[in-house]
């Protein structure tokens, strides 16, 4: 991918923009063994060497990031009223990062973030039929009835018909219970109203898996770490 240098350098983490041009015209830069001292000198990182401060650059276009989302943060790059899930990724300021699909402000757990629109598009588009596995806490109990209705497509107050889903009751407590439900699209608050349909409510919901991504279980609530390249190929696989 052709770029400028001077973007290049602070996507990889330099510095700013501000910061990486006044370096790169102190002559701190070297493309292909020369000194650049032009900011907008155009380089492609898959063929030209580019060295800062002495340093190889192996600079990476795309990065995907693994979040546990926390509640209270909403899933968007800006909001005027609630903190957003970008600002719990520190260090990748100069990325572009975007969240992948959304979660409600309320729903915690697996949220990717990356700035590769073609892989967020072909991971979410509704047509690709992919798997996102949930854990949610009902008040009221749910019953083979209700996963039959699951199976069979719920009927939404707006009429639409959604996909068969999978609903496995793990427990089951007075007037509660906690059950799995793996979905196969994501329409706005989709397995709240699944379960509204059914006349039981979510109280508490958090998102397991993405296809044959899992949530990392050693991740705290609001931290993140990049995907390693096993989980990266095992999820683009067919994708
Ligand atoms: N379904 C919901 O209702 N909320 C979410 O955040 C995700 C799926």
């Amino acid at each position: 991918m052709v770029m400028r240098l001077d973007k290049l350098l602070a996507n990889y983490g330099i510095g700013t923009r501000k910061e990486v041009k006044s370096l790169i015209r102190k002559g701190f830069v070297k493309v292909n063994g020369m000194i650049i001292k032009k900011d907008d000198f155009k380089v492609d990182h898959e063929i030209d060497e580019i060295v800062f401060d002495d340093e190889l650059i192996e600079y990476r276009p795309y990065v995907y990031i693994m979040l546990n989302k926390p509640a209270g943060y909403i899933s968007a790059t800006k909001d005027n009223l609630h903190p957003t899930v970008l600002e719990l990724i520190e260090g990748y300021e100069n990325y572009d990062l975007f969240p992948v699909g959304r979660l409600d402000i309320d729903t915690e757990g697996l949220l990717l973030i990356t700035n590769d629109g073609d892989f967020s598009h072909k991971l979410m588009a509704p047509s690709r039929n992919h798997s996102k596995l949930y854990w949610a806490e009902i008040e009221g109990v749910m019953d083979e009835k209700d996963i039959d209705s699951f199976k069979k497509g719920i009927v939404l107050d707006t009429g639409y018909c959604c996909k068969s889903a999978n609903l496995k009751v793990i427990e089951v407590d007075d007037n509660c219970c906690k059950v799995e439900i793996e979905i196969f699209e994501g329409k706005f608050h989709q397995v709240k109203k699944m379960v509204e349909v059914c006349g039981k409510e979510v109280i508490y919901l958090k998102r397991l898996s993405i296809r044959n991504l899992e949530l990392d279980r050693s991740l705290a609530l609001g931290d993140f770490r990049e995907l390693s390249n096993e989980e990266l190929v095992d999820l683009m696989e067919d994708l």
